[in-house]
């Protein structure tokens, strides 16, 4: 890690930790919280140089195109696509997801073909795609996880085949923790001419992408899991994906010719940027990228290792506390879903809110995971760059007290 990496100093940027001084924030997977430098690109949008995009041929309107644009472009260099073209402005991973299942795979697939999905996805992984199989015909075929929480290539050796039209994973799970080797993956799939649809949402932000090497067809993630506003995503997918594609959402700005009876299309990616999109949020996810890489992403990446490392033993000392998940450091990111024996993981959340420990519990938007892993919910901490060894201090101490008050 670099010397200057001090997530003490980092936390002095975002004004939320200034404002509540006694939080411990463990619940980044769900959502990050916003350095001043994002804010500040946001309201200085607003207050000084506010105008719509694409439309106007006034200085400020080509401005605001001119800063959203410069963000597409930005986004493209942070995951290392080929084009800005391949870039594409959502309101999120779940909408990218869908975007995917709409205009790409319904038209693609049809009766007998084979979606692979796994075990560890996220309801936003999963849904679109049980939806898909019902409108093309198309079965959905599942990749279990084996009893440790990971996935195991020989299951995924035997469900590929040359009827396997789309494999849908997730990077990183949001529950587990687990990286899944996307590389090897992407390979075994497109042998089989499948295409492989990635969610990113717990990935981008917490490690390096490079989705030309990945080879993944599709790459989705959220602003707002990476420092930046609610209500942004992203979809990467390879320019001539999106060449084939067809937008699902008609109106302003996606068209090129408009009569009283038809329509042409405008060209990829704005074809599927349908009406006025999140300006603000896109400047501030812009803010975000130039925060992110400024303090490294190999570095977030270490430290989330230092830190998950750290709760795994700590936590994992306390004789009535179930870790979930691999052990191994390399083959997880900074997040630790757990149980409390004998004690219903809300109470758990309670009583760490009582000490201004801010935790997630339940399924985390995967149901099928948890009934899985054999439980009905589970503990959820996940760290990010401006957690601190005193917060898992903090965190440790809540769980001991939890564990008294219930046993
Ligand atoms: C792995 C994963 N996929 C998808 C999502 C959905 O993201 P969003 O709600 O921003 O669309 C989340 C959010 O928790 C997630 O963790």
């Amino acid at each position: 890690m670099s010397v200057s990496f001090d997530p003490k100093t980092i936390k002095k940027d975002f004004p939320f930790f200034t404002n509540r001084p006694n939080l411990v924030y463990l619940d980044s997977a769900a959502s990050s919280q916003k350095p001043q430098m994002v804010t500040d690109a946001i309201t200085d949008f607003y207050t000084k140089d506010y105008a719509n995009i694409h439309r106007g041929i006034y200085d400020l309107s080509e401005k605001a195109t001119a800063q959203y644009e410069e963000v597409r472009g930005k986004v493209k260099d942070f995951i290392k696509a080929r084009s800005p073209k391949e870039i594409i402005f959502t309101s999120g991973t779940t909408e990218s997801i869908n975007l995917v299942a709409q205009s790409y795979a319904r038209k693609h697939l049809k009766n007998g073909d084979e979606i692979i999905v796994t075990a560890m996805e996220h309801h936003a992984n999963l849904v679109p795609w049980q939806v898909v199989a019902k409108q093309t015909g198309a079965k959905l075929r599942i990749w279990d996880i084996t009893d440790d929480g990971t996935l195991d290539s020989k299951e995924l050796n035997k469900l590929l085949n040359r009827q396997t039209k789309l494999l849908a994973i997730t990077h990183v799970s949001n529950v587990l923790g687990v990286i899944n080797d996307l590389k090897w993956i992407t390979q075994k799939a497109h042998a089989v001419n499948a295409k492989v649809i990635v969610d990113a949402a717990q990935s981008v932000p917490h490690m390096g992408i490079d989705v030309e090497y990945l080879d993944c067809d599709f790459l989705a993630f959220s602003t707002h899991k990476m420092l930046g506003p609610t209500g942004v995503g992203v979809l990467y997918a390879k320019e001539r994906h999106l060449e084939e594609m067809d937008p699902w959402l008609y109106g302003g700005d996606m068209i090129r010719e408009v009569t009283l009876t038809k329509s042409t299309w405008n060209d990829a990616p704005w074809r599927f940027e349908a009406g006025t999109p999140n300006i603000a949020g896109v400047i501030g996810l812009g803010a975000a990228i130039d925060y992110l890489k400024n303090i490294g992403m190999n570095n977030i990446r270490t430290h989330e290792q230092y830190l998950i490392q750290k709760a795994i033993e700590s936590l994992g000392s306390l004789p009535y506390i179930t870790i979930y998940g691999p052990k191994d450091i390399q083959k997880r990111s900074g997040v630790l879903s757990f149980s409390i024996d004998g004690v219903h993981p809300h109470d758990i959340a309670q009583i760490l809110d009582e000490d201004e420990i801010a935790i997630r519990v339940g399924h985390h938007c995967a149901m099928p995971l948890t009934k899985r892993l054999g439980v009905a919910a589970t503990a959820r901490a996940s760290f990010y760059l401006y957690n601190t060894d005193e917060d898992i201090e903090r965190l440790v101490n809540g769980l001991e007290k939890v564990y008294k008050v219930f046993t």
